[in-house]
């Protein structure tokens, strides 16, 4: 479960979100709506530890969340709009980079693990390929099993479907929802709202349900 407490911040004077409160309990999604500029992604890099907020409390599993924008450990999956693949590695081992190098697996649990992965994401025949030999929907799956490679305690995606057709929208539509079986919490940033329709998901709208 991930616990949110009057999380709050600002950039100088101009305050983005003040005394964000949110519960997302576990295989729930959250999928979180608003206008653009209103402070989603900054919520986002938050949530992944990358910008410290100003106030406020994180807890995810009853484990509290460093909020000063250094924190360690992978407990927090963000999938973010330009996916941050890395550029001289093939899918696999864009994929295998933090089995081997933070969880320390031996190279065969590895390859274990990575083909797991591919499979479930349906990239096996991508699996030597660059990320630039890649579409934009491959992409975002190798992300998505880069991500989940850390077996994180929720997954956040930021705009998981735009620049996608409508079959690739589908496709992630799919993903979410095998993860949402398998008990995986999920949080979605969207302005697509047949996507978020399509979802069994609880709606947050920035615009109303924040205080600024
Ligand atoms: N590093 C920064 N310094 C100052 N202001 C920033 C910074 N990053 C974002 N902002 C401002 O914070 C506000 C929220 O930006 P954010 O990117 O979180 O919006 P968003 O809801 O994700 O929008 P979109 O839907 O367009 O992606 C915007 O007004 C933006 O200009
Ligand atoms: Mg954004």
């Amino acid at each position: 479960m991930l616990e949110i407490k009057n999380l709050s911040k600002a950039y100088g004077d101009h305050v983005i979100f003040k005394d964000l409160n949110l519960t997302i309990a576990d295989g729930e999604i959250l999928t979180i709506v608003g206008p653009s500029g209103i402070g989603k992604t900054t919520f986002l890099r938050i949530l992944a530890g990358l910008l410290p907020a100003d106030s406020g409390t994180m807890t995810l599993d009853g484990k509290e969340l460093a909020l000063d924008g250094n924190r360690t450990g992978a407990d927090v999956g963000v999938i973010f709009q330009d996916f941050n693949l890395f550029p001289q590695y093939s899918v696999a081992q864009n994929i295998g980079l933090a089995p081997k190098l933070v969880a320390h697996q031996t190279p065969d649990e590895v390859h274990t693990h990575v083909n797991r992965l591919m499979q479930e994401l349906d990239l096996q025949d991508q699996s030597d390929q660059y990320p630039f030999e890649l579409s934009g929907g491959q992409k975002q799956r190798v992300a998505i099993a880069r991500a989940l490679a850390m077996n994180p305690g929720i997954l956040a995606y930021d705009e998981p479907t735009s620049g996608l057709d409508a079959a690739s929208t589908q496709r992630v539509t799919a993903v979410t929802q095998e993860l949402q079986a398998k008990g995986v919490t999920q949080l979605i940033v969207t302005h697509d709202l047949p996507f978020a329709d399509s979802l069994d998901s609880t709606i947050f709208d920035f615009a109303t349900d924040v205080k600024r």
